[in-house]
């Protein structure tokens, strides 16, 4: 193993590996309509990485530190066969977690197959029970039911859960209590997200985030809570549990109280580029150096180079960066989150 560390001496532990940039919703604050309409061109399939490929990649990463690996998209489950990538990536020496997050609609009819591939535990994102509210908010004729059924039947092959509520104000904010009456009880952690500035085109203004501070507040006041310890180094969740039982929710405060300091994850986006920052504004070519004649070893340093150079710390410099208006940050669906 050759443990790395960036130019803030943070190591390199998780990948997040985006294997689509396709959704089968469009959420405002990810993928507009207005701007993903139907003229909107999608990665061909050959410039995607293919399994084999991910494979040989995550592998590498391994020997760099990476510990975690988390499947992301666009939708993930819209990419063919995810279960398979998910037994290959798990038959990696030195890969201990590896998680899916998914807008959870397909995922009943994905249960098993992934449980079967040998996934333990999966995110899922749900932002309101209101079905008005969630059709307004990804644009679809979904229904709240069809992501609570799946989140069941994850659960009932034995998959841990996490539900991801991303809070705007004035948008689902009074439905933080009604969530957490839901999720309470259930063993499902739900985790608050602020609302963060990703992309170009998702509408962020400081005005609609409602911060961890005010979230932990109000459900404190109905539902008394006690922090609790992270469950690794870096963690992105503040937790805490229900007073009194082991009930956990968490928060996610990326505005108002940044993490990068302690952020040891790396991105690859669906087409192979290799990114330092959930903000950043340039990758760096993975794929052409997979499709040419390089060694393992030659992709090895190339990464450690990388890496080596990494100063990125988008959220701790949030407000200094959103000034500078033409800041050109690649798409969260393009990335994974
Ligand atoms: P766990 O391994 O279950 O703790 O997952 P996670 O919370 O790291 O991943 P998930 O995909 O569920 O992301 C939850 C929220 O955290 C999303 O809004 C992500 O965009 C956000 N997030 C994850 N990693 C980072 C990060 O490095 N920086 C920032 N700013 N946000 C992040
Ligand atoms: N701010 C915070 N979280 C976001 N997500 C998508 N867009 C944003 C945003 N602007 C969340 C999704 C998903 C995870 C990958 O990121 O809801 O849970
Ligand atoms: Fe919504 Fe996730 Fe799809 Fe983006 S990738 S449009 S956040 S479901
Ligand atoms: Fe890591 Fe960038 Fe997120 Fe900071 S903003 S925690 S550096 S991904």
């Amino acid at each position: 193993m050759y443990p790395i560390h960036d130019q803030f001496a943070r190591p390199l532990r998780d990948l997040r590996i985006s294997v689509t940039d396709r959704c089968n919703f469009r959420c405002q604050y990810c993928m507009p309509e207005e701007i993903f309409g139907r003229d909107h061109v999608f990665l061909p399939k050959q410039q995607l990485l293919n399994f084999e490929e991910i494979e040989r990649l995550a592998s590498i990463f391994t020997q760099l530190g990476v510990k975690k690996l988390r499947i992301t998209g666009g939708e993930p489950l819209m990419r063919n066969d995810l279960p398979r990538l998910i037994s290959l990536l798990l038959s990696l020496k030195g890969i201990e977690d590896i998680s899916l997050t998914t807008n959870g609609v397909l995922l009943k009819g994905y249960a098993k197959k992934l449980k079967d591939a040998g996934l333990k535990r999966i995110n899922v994102s749900l932002d309101t029970l209101d079905d008005a509210i969630f059709n307004k908010l990804n644009s679809r004729v979904y229904k709240v039911k069809d992501v609570l059924e799946g989140i069941e039947a994850a659960a009932s092959v034995g998959m841990k859960v996490k539900v991801n509520m991303v809070v705007q104000r004035g948008i689902n904010d009074h439905d933080i209590i009604p969530m957490a009456q839901h999720f309470r009880g259930t063993g499902h952690v739900l985790r608050f997200i602020e609302f963060m500035d990703v992309g170009n085109c998702n509408g962020w203004d400081l005005k609609k985030v409602v911060s961890k501070e005010e979230m932990i507040k109000l459900i404190h006041e109905q539902m008394p809570l006690e922090p609790i310890v992270p469950n690794y180094f870096g963690e992105v969740a503040s937790r805490y549990r229900y007073k009194g039982t082991d009930e956990e929710i968490g928060v996610i405060s990326s505005v108002t109280d940044s993490f990068c300091s302690s952020c040891t994850r790396a991105r690859l986006s669906a087409d192979g580029q290799l990114y330092l920052c959930l903000f950043a504004t340039k990758g760096f070519d993975l794929r052409e150096l997979l499709r040419s004649e390089a060694s393992d070893t030659q992709i090895r340093d190339r990464i450690i180079e990388i890496w080596k150079g990494r100063y990125d710390r988008y959220s701790d410099e949030r407000l200094l960066q959103t000034n500078q208006a033409n800041r050109k940050k690649i798409e969260m669906s393009y990335i994974g989150g």
